[in-house]
């Protein structure tokens, strides 16, 4: 999924996301609440009218942003107070306040309220998230009332094997249509990220889908999918190519350095991308120097396209039986 958290891909229109083969968006409550604010949406019709996208749309339920963006903030049982990282006015979002929001806003797949503790956080702190995160899923599910937005919990627990299970357990048997694995991706070593997910997986049921949140290096998605996961959102395509950074199947390369001056191949050999398909990296390289908006929205639509088309030939791998050999040769040709 890529990240439109303001009910925009930076740069990119509906039209160019539908040509790129985007299947599902992922839109911030937080952000959305606080501008425009809700009932502004709701006005226009819901998300997919005021931003005209009419394919699927997840909106993530502000767990993770209000720790991370926000100045202050205080996590209670009862929900989190937190100032605008706008205009450093106080908020309060409960589990229950949360679901009405996201209702509002009308997206096709919503997220319960979450705590994501940082990374490291202490044992405590962890089992305290963990029997908070469960309880506000449980109120949650209660508070649910419009079945064209469908929920799906998330599972929390650290890094520590026996929180991941009990969360993972107790997220089940709340019955959600989905399930989602929260907390990764906040700074500890890919080791863990991949144990967590090896330990958590195998509780989650087999028909549901699974999603890991904020997890979307190439890398990170063969991992993943090759434990079970079957839907990511991450900012990299999009953030990485607004700075000048492109994915190549021989890693990621930097189009302002002075090498690409006069080079006159495309960014990636073969890449059958709208950029790759009309312009050279020479171009692409002055773009970015000359400080030209056209340089972040070309980079953009690469970093997509060869996403995209990575998740493409894994369904296909799949398909096939044969996703064990992509998944080697794709980590061998990056040098392992
Ligand atoms: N995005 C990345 N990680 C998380 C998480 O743990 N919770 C939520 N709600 N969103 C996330
Ligand atoms: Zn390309």
């Amino acid at each position: 999924m890529p990240v439109g958290t303001q009910a925009t891909v930076k740069g990119l229109t509906p039209d160019e996301l539908g040509a790129l083969g985007t299947q599902i968006l992922l839109c911030n409550t937080y952000h959305l609440y606080l501008r425009p604010g809700v009932s502004i949406v709701e006005e226009a019709g819901g998300l997919h009218r005021f931003m005209r996208w009419s394919g699927p749309i997840l909106t993530d339920s502000g767990g993770f942003q209000v720790l991370s963006l926000t100045p202050l903030r205080k996590v209670t049982d009862e929900g989190v107070i937190f100032r605008s990282h706008l205009d450093g006015s106080e908020h309060f979002f409960t589990p229950e306040k949360v679901v009405d929001l996201q209702e509002r806003l009308g997206p096709d797949i919503a997220m319960v309220l979450d705590e994501c503790p940082p990374y490291p956080a202490s044992r405590e702190e962890i089992e305290k998230a963990v029997k908070r995160t469960s309880a506000w899923a449980e109120r949650s599910r209660k508070a649910w009332r419009r079945k064209e937005v469908t929920f799906f919990g998330i599972v929390q627990g650290g890094v520590y094997r026996d929180l991941r299970e009990k969360s993972a357990e107790e997220l089940v048997a709340l019955d959600f249509p989905g399930y989602a694995i929260g907390g990764l991706s906040v700074g500890e070593p890919k080791e863990l990220t991949y144990a967590v997910l090896d330990w958590v997986v195998p509780l989650l049921p087999p028909d549901k889908p699974r999603y890991l949140m904020g997890v979307g290096t190439p890398e990170d998605i063969l991992e993943g999918v090759a434990r079970g996961i079957d839907m990511f959102d991450c900012v990299l395509p999009t953030r990485l190519g607004r700075h000048a950074t492109a994915f190549t199947r021989r890693g990621r390369i930097n189009i302002r350095r002075a090498a690409y001056a006069r080079d006159f191949g495309p960014l990636e050999e073969g890449c059958q991308c709208y950029t790759c398909r009309h312009y050279t990296r020479a171009y692409l390289h002055h773009l970015f120097r000359a400080e030209e908006m056209l340089g972040p929205r070309l980079l953009t639509l690469h970093n997509l396209h060869f996403l995209f088309r990575l998740m493409e030939r894994i369904r296909e791998a799949i398909a096939s039986g044969t996703f064990h050999h992509l998944y080697e040769t794709w980590l061998q040709e990056r040098g392992g």
